[in-house]
């Protein structure tokens, strides 16, 4: 039977009145609709192949797909799913800002750290406060990141052991053994990771700070005051002279006036403002690159309240220039 049946399909296909052209053709019909839908589905992956890379945020920045491709891989961890803003608080430091955005980007681009940098630019015309700076960086992009590194413009890392990993604990850099010109213990300025549960939990920083210094001080407290445990580079060989650079390009004069009874109220702790009550305006926001490094610039238009903080302009008033009193920090 089933001979049988074979021998009759044999005999169908070679049955002489099915012309021999006919046969051929249908051969070649079958064969190309495979071609045809061979080429497409290899067509699809190559659309959604390139399609990817022309997403991914690195590519235009890295320029190449080769380091694409050999970032994705090291990106792997998911440790490294994190994502960094460095926010930098800043005003009229130009060359050093030509110098820092650069250097930082590539830095960071080889620990494999994901981030963002933000430049705070403070437009409005009262004294620099470089806290609340922070604090309008944080909430402007607390969506987008899940840490931050409140980071000077003219402090260069140069030791690769120090790290910009996401730290579980609030990861002072800069530290007093590290930094090239403050060195005492409770010193936590210069250059601070902190996660941003940790920073909304402290309030942020105090925004009582106008003038140059002791806002890190203050926040130190803080910190210590909900239980955070600061942690400090453990790896590093360098010391004060080596591990960073320091790019001051003039001696620029520090703000280190005070003025009302703000030397009183800034020794202290203080309880009622940060990250919820702070009031800026935010005028722009452009983006920009500074040799192929992308950066953010914020103009911040920051509001000063002259009933709780008249030593926000000076001016005014006849004011005192201190020296360097022990603990301060930006530089
Ligand atoms: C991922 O990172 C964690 C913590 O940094 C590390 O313990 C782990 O070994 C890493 N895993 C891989 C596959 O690299
Ligand atoms: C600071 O005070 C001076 C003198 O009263 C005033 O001319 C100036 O406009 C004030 N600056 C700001 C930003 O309010
Ligand atoms: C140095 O230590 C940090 C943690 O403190 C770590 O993340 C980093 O990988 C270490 N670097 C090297 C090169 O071992
Ligand atoms: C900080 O360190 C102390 C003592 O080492 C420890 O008891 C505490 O749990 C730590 N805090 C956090 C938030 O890890
Ligand atoms: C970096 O850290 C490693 C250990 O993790 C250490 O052996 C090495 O000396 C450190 N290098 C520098 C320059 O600090
Ligand atoms: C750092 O440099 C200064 C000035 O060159 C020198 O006096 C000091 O001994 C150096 N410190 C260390 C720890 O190398
Ligand atoms: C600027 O860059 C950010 C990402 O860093 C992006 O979300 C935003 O849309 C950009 N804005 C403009 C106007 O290109």
């Amino acid at each position: 039977m089933k001979q049988n049946n074979k021998m009759k399909f044999k005999q169908r296909m070679k049955h002489p009145c099915l012309p021999l052209y006919f046969r051929k053709e249908k051969l070649l019909t079958t064969f190309s609709i495979y071609l045809a839908a061979l080429l497409t589905i290899m067509f699809i992956i190559t659309l959604t192949l390139s399609i990817k890379l022309l997403n991914a945020d690195s590519c235009q920045n890295e320029g190449n797909i080769i380091k694409y491709f050999s970032r994705a891989t090291n990106m792997k961890n998911s440790s490294s799913n994190h994502r960094l803003a460095l926010l930098v608080p800043y005003r009229d430091r130009f060359e050093e800002l030509l110098e820092f955005v650069p250097y930082i980007h590539n830095f960071l681009n080889k620990q494999h750290i994901s981030h963002g940098i933000y430049v705070l630019n403070q437009v409005d015309g009262y004294r620099f406060n470089r806290a609340s700076l922070i604090n309008v960086g944080y909430l402007q992009v607390k969506e987008e990141y899940d840490y931050i590194a409140m980071h000077d413009v003219d402090l260069l890392p140069l030791n690769a052991n120090l790290s910009y990993a996401y730290p579980q604990q609030p990861y002072h850099l800069a530290a007093p053994n590290l930094h090239p010109r403050y060195h005492y213990a409770k010193f936590i300025g210069g250059i601070l990771l902190i996660n941003r549960e940790q920073f909304g939990l402290v309030n942020g920083l105090s925004n009582n700070y106008w003038g140059w210094g002791l806002e890190d001080d203050e926040f130190y407290v803080r910190l210590k005051d909900a239980n955070l445990n600061i942690t400090r580079p453990e790896n590093v060989t360098t010391g004060i002279n080596n591990t960073f650079r320091h790019i001051h390009k003039r001696e620029r004069k520090r703000d280190t006036l005070k003025c009302y009874n703000q030397r009183e109220i800034t020794r202290k702790r203080d309880r009622k403002t940060g990250l919820h009550n702070i009031e800026y305006e935010l005028l722009t926001w452009k983006n920009m690159t500074i040799d192929f490094a992308p950066l953010t610039v914020m103009n911040i238009k920051l509001h000063c309240d002259l009933n709780l903080t008249p030593w926000c302009n000076c001016s005014s008033k006849s004011s005192t220039p201190t020296s360097n009193i022990g603990k301060q920090s930006k530089s």
